[in-house]
């Protein structure tokens, strides 16, 4: 059996977990995966995906042989060397990562010179040095460690997992797993980073933390195209096909959400505070980012004026579209925001208003778009799912009692609103 083919243990089952067990059985693994949540492990052994992402159950069902699921490590102890950690991270109430999901996973694993770690779950920089002493003062010092950072997003992760743009893998020198996941990865044919542990945990959060730095650069770019009347669209055209600076992640919105950008920028800013280092840049990102999802209230009080008994239709309420995720969500502060300024509130997302009431129970979800517009007195656009992109607006504004639609995304097409009689309003485009 070659290395590139050697089974694996993936422990953690949410997004990262697996999608990395998927694409590694795809690739011809045999995965062993743990999770001490007994339902959703049950679940699996059904056939059952217990989240929403495109392509992913079929690719478990098209690997079900190769794929194991079991509550326990044992099975993957036995049979895989390496075993890749993809257990939550999430933040504490200091804003720091959340390890003890890690930690439960290091006092778990036996003893063993055969086997490694390999970190997927995002951890501050240092982390890895820090287990490592943990595993010797255990008496494991001999089981190797390896960090390898995932950069999937959500609802593009199988996409991510097979064509992903390099591969970070942190080793100790001398680590004999590094070659190995090396050779996992190898027919991926990606650019490969090998470095040390601590510079690849760097990676990660540097890498989150510029990406949500340009969006909220870009948002407070079309804040002022909103006071000079140009057109943010067409600047973040001109600036992105500057090859130093390009396209992506230029969109001006609501704000960025998600579980990653809000824990890893917050995260890398702690970390620098714990420290003794002031990390000014990222303080203005999150501050920004925060303000960038009130400032839809100040626009509909400027058309609508006091909003108390006003009813607000909002088309979208996960983070970002083809996904179900609500962590961090910018309609969560919206929908609170709206809520304290005594709007009547209603709600349509095609995907995620299930997940959406576990965390607002008291919101009002409707089940399709003409329906929650019913004498709306105006409409904002939170998450840009195709569906929203394709609506008759003509439709919607005979539904409405008023002609207001505020595009969070900047995804619809102004010229077609105005036609529908509905009064368009973007962000930073006059
Ligand atoms: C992100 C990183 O992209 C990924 O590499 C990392 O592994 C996890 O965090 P994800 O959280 O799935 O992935 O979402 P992403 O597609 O990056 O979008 C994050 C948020 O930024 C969304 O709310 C999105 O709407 C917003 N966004 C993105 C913008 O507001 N403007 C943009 O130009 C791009």
């Amino acid at each position: 059996m070659t290395a590139a083919r050697q089974p694996i243990g993936v422990i953690g089952t949410g997004y990262v977990g697996l999608v990395t067990a998927a694409g590694f059985a795809q690739l011809g693994s045999e995965v062993y995966c743990v999770d001490i949540d007994a339902d959703k492990i049950g679940q699996l052994q059904r056939g059952e995906v217990p989240i929403y992402e495109p392509g992913l159950g079929e690719l478990i069902a098209d690997n079900r042989e190769r794929l194991h699921f079991s509550t326990v490590l044992d099975e993957a102890v036995e049979h895989a060397r390496l075993l890749f950690v993809c257990v939550g991270t999430p933040p504490t109430h200091s804003g720091d990562a959340d390890l003890s999901a890690v930690h439960a996973v290091v006092d778990a694993v036996p003893s063993s010179a055969e086997h490694a770690l390999v970190m997927k779950s995002t951890v501050p920089c240092g982390t890895g040095r820090s287990l490592r002493r943990v595993l010797s003062e255990q008496g494991k010092g001999a089981i190797d460690y390896v960090s390898c950072p995932e950069f999937l997003k959500e609802g593009s992760a199988i996409n991510d997992f097979m064509h992903p743009d390099r591969v970070v893998i942190g080793e100790e020198e001398g680590s004999p797993a590094g070659d190995a996941v090396a050779e996992l990865y190898e027919s991926l044919e990606a650019p490969l980073v090998r470095t040390d542990v601590a510079s690849a945990e760097m990676i990660k959060l540097a890498a989150n933390a510029f990406l949500a730095t340009k969006i909220s650069f870009i948002n407070e770019i079309a804040n002022v195209c909103e006071e000079t009347g140009a057109n943010v669209l067409d600047v973040a055209r001109g600036v992105g096909l500057d090859d130093r600076i390009g396209p992506r992640f230029l969109q001006a919105g609501v704000g960025y959400g998600g579980s990653c950008f809000t824990k890893d920028v917050s995260a890398l800013k702690l970390l620098a505070a714990n420290s003794g280092y002031h990390f000014q840049l990222l303080g203005a990102v999150i501050e920004v980012n925060e303000l960038q999802k009130r400032r839809v209230v100040a626009k509909l009080q400027r058309h609508l004026g006091n909003l108390a008994g006003k009813r607000i239709a909002v088309l979208g309420l996960a983070f970002k579209p083809n996904t179900d995720d609500m962590r961090g969500a910018s309609s969560l502060v919206l929908a609170a925001r709206l809520a304290a300024e005594g709007a009547h509130v209603r709600a349509y997302d095609p995907v995620a208003a299930g997940e959406a009431k576990k965390v607002m129970p008291q919101l009002d979800c409707g089940d399709s778009v003409l329906e929650v517009v019913s004498e709306a007195d105006a409409v904002v656009l939170v998450t840009e799912w195709p569906e929203f992109l394709a609506l008759d607006w003509s439709e919607v504004a005979a539904r409405m009692s008023g002609k207001l639609v505020i595009d969070g995304r900047n995804a619809l097409d102004p010229v077609v609103l105005d036609a529908a009689g509905l009064t368009y309003e973007g962000i930073g485009r006059p």
